[in-house]
């Protein structure tokens, strides 16, 4: 007789546990299968969580290093000590996962520690166990994409896994891929001290950006020390000697030429873990990209199974799986679960940050959409002089029509926060107008927020 629950969520990540969670509050029968010895998923192991102690971290170190003199901060001989900072952000990553722990048991949602599989489309087997459920959710994750040639080995040729955990600071960090996790981790390297190379296929980065925040974040970027190489790619890597031996080729093909590193960071994007679940015996359906395909309602085509988070198309961030478990576990408990995808925001985590949501000015002009832009600079901004902190913009596009507000994007310091009131905004369907005319606090970062409405129609203050 195997055991029966109301709901059986496989895989523990932001999806998953917050679906497990919620889905307990309702009332249901809750249990969680998940493999890693630790609840969280990838966010809170070895993705958001870690590699934001580590970027905060040596922020720290690089700010005392290189800006606090300009405040009349006189610092010294200042180091920075890896091993303590990697303890940081171990201990950090612990508090996380065990405050998972510790809301599974205040919520009553059974952890099944192992692997799961399905047996039928209603059971599934844990190690030797079998466990039922009227219904049952995949929130199986992600896992990076592999490039073709270059063998990861966890050592000297990385995925973030390994790019958060290097004993010491390579020399020369060769990262491939100008995205998130590239620029993020590039990042960190580069403020401890190693000389960072992106490689990038395209010729931008940040492809999902709005393309003039991108322009004004590579600027900022190579100001910082960061080397690019856009439109290229790499072929091979060649371990055999002291460093990797990188082959590097124009994107659209051309002459070959190499390139050594001490490490290699691959971050080309990740793509749906579906690995040993067995869907293929109970006819789950997944698209050209190996994602499980769902309706508006996270259904597949299979009764009783639903998927979520990373798995299932659509960004692949936290919060978004996050909104897509508490709303599953609604629609399961009949309530009108619902996530709005115009209004998720999207935060690379370098200083400056940046920030978007909504609609990009790339995609508004392919939709043939007509509308306003407002801009204002944090240099005209007096909280953020005061901070030492000029670099970055404000960017909002509002309807032409109806200045309904349709996409912000922001790159300069603390953007992710920042960003908040914005998707609140586009959340509220408000207009440029109603942001203009929003009393914000001064001196504060968001007044360039204020000023970028009123300039939508010409009429910023301090500019
Ligand atoms: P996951 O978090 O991947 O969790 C899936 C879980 O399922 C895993 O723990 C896995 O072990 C488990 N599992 C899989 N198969 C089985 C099975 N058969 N049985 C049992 N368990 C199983 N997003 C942000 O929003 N902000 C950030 O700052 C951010 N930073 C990131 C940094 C890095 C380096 C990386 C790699 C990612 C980052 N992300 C960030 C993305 C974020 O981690 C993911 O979007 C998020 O974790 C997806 O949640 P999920 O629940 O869908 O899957
Ligand atoms: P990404 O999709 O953000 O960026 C990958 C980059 O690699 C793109 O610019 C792409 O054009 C480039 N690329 C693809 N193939 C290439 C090749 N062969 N050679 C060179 N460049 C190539 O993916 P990334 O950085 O791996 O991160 C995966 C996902 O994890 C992100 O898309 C994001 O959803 C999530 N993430 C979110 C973070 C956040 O919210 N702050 C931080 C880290 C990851």
């Amino acid at each position: 007789m195997s055991d029966q629950f109301d709901l059986i969520v496989i895989g523990a990540g932001p999806g998953g546990y917050v679906c497990a969670i919620r889905a307990a509050q309702l009332g249901m029968k809750v249990a969680c299968v998940e493999k890693r010895a630790t609840l969280g998923g990838t966010c809170l192991n070895v993705g958001c969580i870690p590699s934001k102690a580590l970027l905060q971290s040596s922020e720290n170190y690089h700010a005392v290093r290189h800006d606090f003199a300009a405040h009349g901060v006189i610092a010294g001989d200042v180091r920075f000590d890896l091993p303590k900072m990697m303890g940081h952000k171990d201990e950090v990553v612990t508090a996380n996962t065990r405050g998972v722990e510790f809301l599974f048991k205040k919520n009553k949602v059974t952890w099944l520690k192992g692997e799961a599989r399905f047996k039928t489309a209603d059971t599934i087997t844990v190690g030797t166990e079998s466990y039922t459920a009227r219904s049952i959710v995949i929130a199986t994750g992600s896992e990076s994409v592999p490039l073709p040639g270059v063998a990861i080995d966890e050592t000297r040729i990385v995925t973030s896994t390994g790019a958060i955990a290097l004993a010491q600071v390579p020399q020369h960090l060769v990262v491939i891929g100008g995205g998130y996790i590239g620029l993020e981790l590039g990042s960190v390297w580069r403020r401890l001290g190693a000389e960072v190379t992106v490689v990038e296929f395209l010729d931008r980065l940040v492809p999902t950006m709005d393309g003039e925040i991108a322009a004004a974040f590579q600027k900022i970027l190579t100001k910082s020390g960061m080397k690019f190489r856009l439109g290229t790619k790499v072929t091979k890597a060649d371990t055999a000697g002291e460093r990797v031996a990188l082959t590097l080729e124009p994107a659209a093909g051309g002459t070959a030429e190499t390139l050594t590193a001490d490490v290699v960071l691959v971050a080309i994007g990740r793509r749906a873990h579906t690995e040993n679940l067995g869907l293929d015996a109970i006819g789950v359906s997944t698209d050209a990209r190996g994602r499980v395909v769902t309706d508006a309602h996270f259904a597949t085509n299979v009764k009783g199974i639903y998927a979520i988070g990373d798995v299932i198309a659509g960004p692949m961030l936290a919060h978004k799986a996050e909104e897509e478990g508490v709303a599953l576990a609604e629609i399961l408990a009949g309530q009108a679960g619902h996530v709005n995808y115009g209004a998720i925001p999207g935060v690379v985590y370098t200083w400056p940050e940046i920030a978007s949501v909504g609609q990009t000015e790339e995609e508004l002009k392919a939709a043939g959409i007509a509308y306003k832009v407002g801009k204002f600079p944090f240099m005209a901004n007096g909280r953020a002089r005061a901070m030492g902190d000029t670099d970055g913009f404000v960017k909002l596009l509002s309807d032409k029509a109806t200045d309904r507000l349709l996409g912000a994007h922001i790159i300069g310091p603390d953007a992710g926060t920042i960003i908040a009131e914005l998707v609140m905004a586009i959340e509220f369907g408000a207009s440029a107008e109603d942001v203009a005319r929003t009393s914000h606090a001064h001196p504060t970062l968001n007044e360039a927020v204020k000023e970028a409405a009123l300039a939508v129609d010409g009429r910023a203050l301090h500019i």
